[in-house]
């Protein structure tokens, strides 16, 4: 297969580039961190996306656009700008093509009130970020024939972006034990995409163990010894601006697909 990976250079697109390159052609791209033999791309240059998108290729995987929680709730102009309108931009340039697009949702499309999340379930998020993610996947489930894979959060090492590890990088980690996850190590990623992408519509894809977010984090710093203090917190504690669903836990009911557990994941974290 010939691949377009949009945010070849970030966390998860830097995981997917690593498995999906063993086995295809991947153009990757980056914005602001170069690497080799990668193309750099301003979502917001309008044309040079669509002709980067129109240019053949069997599949786009969208992985790029702004992240962050907390700078998509400053800027939702931003936030707008960088995830929803590029969907519009990428579903022009391929329409009448065989070109399919493969975008990466997320968990926070959700409110977090419910004990799971399947893809029949109403969305309704509570911060920007997961309203953008909501819009952009209105507009590729409307035009049809396109994919989204929702994600919950992503945890593991990256060949380059290392936003997960980043947190564990100072002194001290506040970890929330009020926030509960079933996580998706990253190396589980690129395969389990492979396996859903002949597929059209919305699928999930889901880490097999639910921990809270502090439990996640002391058990990482203690599979990899790391030099943090992981200190319990609860939203009272961590003031923002950016609400957070307290419970994501994506469950599918399209396939039978889950990432690994957190005892084999770790230990394969562990051996670098
Ligand atoms: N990480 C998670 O836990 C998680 C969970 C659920 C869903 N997701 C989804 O997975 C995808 C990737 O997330 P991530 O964690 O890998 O984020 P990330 O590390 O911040 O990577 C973002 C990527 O987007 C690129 N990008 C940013 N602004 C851009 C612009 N103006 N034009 C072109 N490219 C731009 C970045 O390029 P440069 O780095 O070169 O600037 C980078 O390649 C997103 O769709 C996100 O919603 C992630």
């Amino acid at each position: 297969m010939r691949i377009l990976l949009l945010g070849a250079s970030g966390f998860v697109g830097g995981g997917l580039w690593s498995r999906l390159a063993e086995r295809h052609e991947v153009v990757g791209t980056y914005a602001t961190r170069p690497l080799p033999g990668m193309v750099r791309l301003d979502l917001r240059d309008e044309p040079r996306l669509a002709a980067l998108a129109a240019d053949g290729f069997d599949l786009v995987v969208h992985a790029a656009g702004l992240v962050p929680l907390e700078a998509a709730e400053a800027d939702p102009a931003l936030a707008h700008r960088l995830n929803v309108r590029p969907v519009e931009v990428l579903l022009d340039a391929v329409r009448g093509s065989a070109t399919r697009l493969l975008l990466l949702s997320s968990d926070n499309v959700f409110d977090g009130t419910r004990p799971r999340y399947t893809e029949d379930d109403a969305r309704a998020p509570v911060n920007v970020y997961g309203r953008t993610k909501t819009a952009a996947e209105d507009l590729l489930l409307a035009e049809g024939g396109h994919l989204v894979v929702r994600i919950p959060l992503v945890f593991g090492r990256g060949p380059w972006a290392n936003t997960f590890l980043a947190r564990l990088s100072g002194p001290t980690t506040v970890a929330r034990t009020d926030l509960v996850c079933a996580p998706v190590y990253l190396p589980s990623l690129g395969p389990a995409l492979a396996r859903l992408w002949d597929r059209t519509g919305v699928v999930h894809y889901g880490g097999a163990d639910v921990v809270t977010r502090f439990e996640l984090m002391s058990r990482v710093q203690r599979a990899l010894d790391l030099p943090t203090r992981v200190t319990p917190a609860q939203e009272a504690d961590t003031p923002s601006a950016c609400r957070r669903p307290p419970r994501l836990v994506l469950r599918s009911t399209r396939h039978g697909l889950l990432g690994p557990g957190l005892d084999e994941a770790l230990a394969h974290l562990a051996t670098g």
